[in-house]
């Protein structure tokens, strides 16, 4: 084999070697890591942990509601999250209220606009295996996120590791 070839059949392994030893976030099939598909039933009634204002481009309101597995293992700082827990991030544009402003008589109420999208994380240990336990859900107008854009969840998700993966704190 000429030199050359030799070093591109080299490279080649190793570029195979490093896709195995580093999957980035898949199973070791190579598949895809599943995410949440479908929109966890009844989370309108779930139990609020917090609220959050992000400001810049996102000029998001959030409200963190979690059903009765999150919001117990929340309360008593339970950690892992065990299997079962749902987590419902609702997420609205942050605007004035200007009905709320002409009483207080300037500009200091902000609510809930339109709806922007739904974010979840189900924990499921086994068929969330490949992202750290969790099933990552994004919904915009009830259409999930496609396999591309749910890639970049956990990676970030990851740096919350010492809270396994969750970045809120339950607000007393
Ligand atoms: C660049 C980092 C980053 C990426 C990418 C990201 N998140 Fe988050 N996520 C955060 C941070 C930081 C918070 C806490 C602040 C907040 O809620 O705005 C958060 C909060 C959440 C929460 C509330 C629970 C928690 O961990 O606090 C859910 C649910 C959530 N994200 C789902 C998702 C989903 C689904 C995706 C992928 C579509 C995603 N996130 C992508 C950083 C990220």
């Amino acid at each position: 084999m000429k030199h050359f070839e030799y070093l591109l059949v080299a490279a080649a392994t190793m570029a195979g070697l490093v896709a195995l030893v580093v999957p980035a976030p898949g199973r070791a099939d190579g598949e895809p890591a599943p995410f949440v598909t479908e929109i966890p039933q009844g989370y309108r009634d779930f139990r609020w942990i917090s609220s959050t204002h992000e400001a810049g481009k996102l000029n998001s309101l959030g409200a963190l509601l979690g059903n009765d597995v999150a919001f117990n293992a929340f309360r008593e700082g339970k950690l892992p999250f065990p299997d079962g827990t749902i987590l419902a991030a609702l997420h609205y544009r942050y605007v004035p209220s200007d009905e709320n402003n002409k009483i207080f008589g300037q500009v200091q109420s902000f609510v809930p606009g339109a709806p922007t999208n739904i974010q979840f994380m189900v924990k499921d240990s086994t068929k969330y295996a490949a992202t750290g336990g969790w099933g990552f859900g994004h919904f915009a107008d009830g259409k999930h996120g496609d396999a591309a854009f749910m890639k970049s969840c956990f990676p970030c998700h990851e740096k919350a590791k010492a809270t396994d993966l969750v970045f809120t704190r339950y607000a007393p």
